[in-house]
């Protein structure tokens, strides 16, 4: 049994994930460092896309691979359809990443921000299972939200967020400024590291309906998150749960900005 009903989640965003931005969604960094790593380790043309992400789709049909997508989500896999920008072939299985059967095994697993839905508690068992698609010479690129910094140097509070968009608002005219503030209070109010991702927007709900801050400003720190359990580890726990299945042969993040050094990485899985 699942820990966390993503389907009934994700159905909340399939009309607005096209409108999210870098980082939630990659950027056209990430999708470069993705290029590259495939044409680097991939040895043939066989990709398991987890989740739908369009990027990703439109990456794997230049890169010439076919593609099967496992999403949970009809409407997830509806809406990012319609964001690609090329058309091609694809296999699309609607089916959770932690129960489903395939039989075929890939040259190439890749996935952006797929173990932060899963439940802390299922993260060995999604390592497990995806093991068995994967080629003995293929490799799995799976990108994450990690934590670098040691959680209790975390200090940032909705007051501090507040008064340095009241003393420079041009500051979160920078979108990755304030995820890089949502990313580390979320991180930091974290439970078993587990928290839904919508805690700090509806923090700054509250600011915006007692008039603490305008809507103009509300939109400078809005992300949009609704409902939405995000799990992450410290960077090396996230390692050592990994390593028991898996060899970490490249681990790259984005460069242009420090939202990625400190909360994103991006590995190159091949089996033990
Ligand atoms: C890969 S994640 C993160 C989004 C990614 N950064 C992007 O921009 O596409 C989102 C997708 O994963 C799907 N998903 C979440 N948990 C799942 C699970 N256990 N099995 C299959 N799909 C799942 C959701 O339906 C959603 O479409």
């Amino acid at each position: 049994m699942s820990h966390i009903n993503k389907k009934k989640e994700w159905q909340d965003y399939a009309k607005v994930w096209g409108y999210f931005q870098s980082p939630w969604v990659p950027s056209s960094e990430r999708i470069r460092i993705y290029g590259k790593l495939i044409k680097k380790y991939s040895k043939g043309r066989e990709a398991l896309l987890l989740g739908a992400t369009p990027a990703i789709r439109d990456l794997l049909a230049k890169l010439k691979f076919r593609v099967t997508v496992v999403d949970i989500s009809p409407l997830m896999i509806k809406a990012m359809s319609s964001l690609r920008k090329m058309k091609s072939r694809e296999k699309v299985i609607i089916a959770n990443w932690l129960t489903i059967r395939l039989n075929k095994k890939f040259d190439l697993i890749i996935g952006d921000t797929v173990i932060n839905n899963l439940h802390p508690k299922e993260y060995v068992r999604f390592f497990r299972r995806i093991r068995n698609f994967l080629q003995d010479d293929g490799v799995f690129i799976n990108q994450s939200v990690v934590l670098t910094k040691h959680v209790n140097k975390i200090k940032i509070t909705i007051d501090k967020i507040i008064g340095k968009l009241k003393k420079d608002p041009k500051y979160y005219e920078n979108y990755l400024n304030s995820a890089y503030d949502y990313l580390e209070w979320s991180c930091g109010h974290a439970k078993n590291h587990l928290i839904d991702w919508s805690t700090l927007e509806r923090e700054y709900q509250k600011r915006l309906e007692k008039s603490e801050i305008s809507p103009a400003e509300f939109r400078l720190l809005s992300s949009g998150f609704k409902t939405l359990r995000i799990s992450f580890y410290p960077e090396k726990k996230l390692e050592k749960i990994m390593s028991k299945y898996w060899r970490i042969i490249e681990k790259r993040h984005e460069k242009n900005h420090q939202v990625h050094r400190d909360f994103y990485r991006i590995y190159v899985l091949k089996k033990r």
